[in-house]
């Protein structure tokens, strides 16, 4: 009897999120959404259990978010994997954490590429140890004609030294004559970021109850909504990017502006 209950209870479950998916794809979907994945060291600690386990355990996240995101259609997911600050942890965690790309491209980089999904990155690459370098560019490498999915690792990223490095581009193009200051307007700016070849995010979800941006894309997220849980992103399930998504499709974006029926009243 209980284990028809439990039968019932989990087919209804998948029921539910079935309709979830059909309703939320008949409604505008985020073209582009970025997470920062937060809350893996508490989420060790309250088993007590190392960082590093709390690391590994988020990496299984990326794989089913991933998965869940290419299936909806999303056309860019971008993760926040390190930042520049994060060297600051300690070794063994730094270590770790530069392993991780690798661990998860050996043993999700064919299905990725069965999947359609196109692998990129964005960040300081020259930091980073050569066999997390060679993990990355094969994987690069690999999907680079696949025309689903984006998943766009920022490793070894942050905003503000990416802001400085455009500005001395854009100096250097000045001065070369490449562009003169005409030129220059938000587009232009933008052509010299990480993140020229996307397009801004329309959905930020950052997890673990903290309420800041870290140094993540300060000049992408201008006009991105922006979606908090207290869930730890090991935690963080195919339940919770849907609820993301709900609330994104439930928000009104103006940018700025009004709405058009606004503007008779
Ligand atoms: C922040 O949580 C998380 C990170 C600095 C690392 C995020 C990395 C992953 C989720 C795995 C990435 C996977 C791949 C495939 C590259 P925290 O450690 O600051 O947590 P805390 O605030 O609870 O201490």
């Amino acid at each position: 009897m209980l284990k028809k209950m439990k039968f019932w209870k989990s087919s209804r479950t998948i029921m539910a999120e079935k309709d979830r998916v059909e309703f939320i794809l008949q409604n505008q979907l985020p073209n582009h959404i970025a997470i920062i994945m937060d809350g893996n060291g508490r989420w060790a600690k309250k088993r007590a259990l190392p960082r590093i386990a709390g690391h590994h355990e988020g990496m299984k996240v990326v794989k089913k978010i991933t998965k869940l995101a290419n299936r909806l259609g999303i056309k860019t997911l971008t993760l926040y994997a390190f930042s520049t600050e994060n060297w600051k942890r300690p070794k063994q965690e730094v270590d770790y954490l530069m392993k991780l790309p690798e661990e998860f491209l050996s043993s999700f980089l064919p299905e990725l590429n069965e999947e359609n999904v196109q692998v990129c990155m964005m960040g300081y690459k020259e930091q980073l140890p050569l066999s997390t370098r060679n993990a990355v560019d094969k994987a690069i490498e690999t999907t680079k004609d696949n025309t689903g999915l984006k998943l766009n690792f920022a490793l070894n990223y942050g905003s503000r030294s990416e802001i400085i490095d455009a500005i001395k581009d854009i100096s250097n193009d000045l001065k070369n004559g490449e562009i003169t200051e005409t030129d220059l307007n938000e587009d232009l700016f933008s052509s010299y970021l990480m993140t020229k070849e996307l397009p801004e995010p329309d959905l930020l979800i950052r997890t673990s109850g903290e309420l800041r941006l870290s140094n993540f894309m300060l000049w992408q997220l201008a006009y991105t909504e922006l979606w908090f849980t207290d869930v730890l992103w090991p935690d963080f399930s195919e339940g919770h990017l849907l609820e993301a998504i709900e609330a994104f499709q439930s928000r009104s974006r103006r940018y700025g502006g009004i709405h058009k029926e606004e503007i008779r009243k």
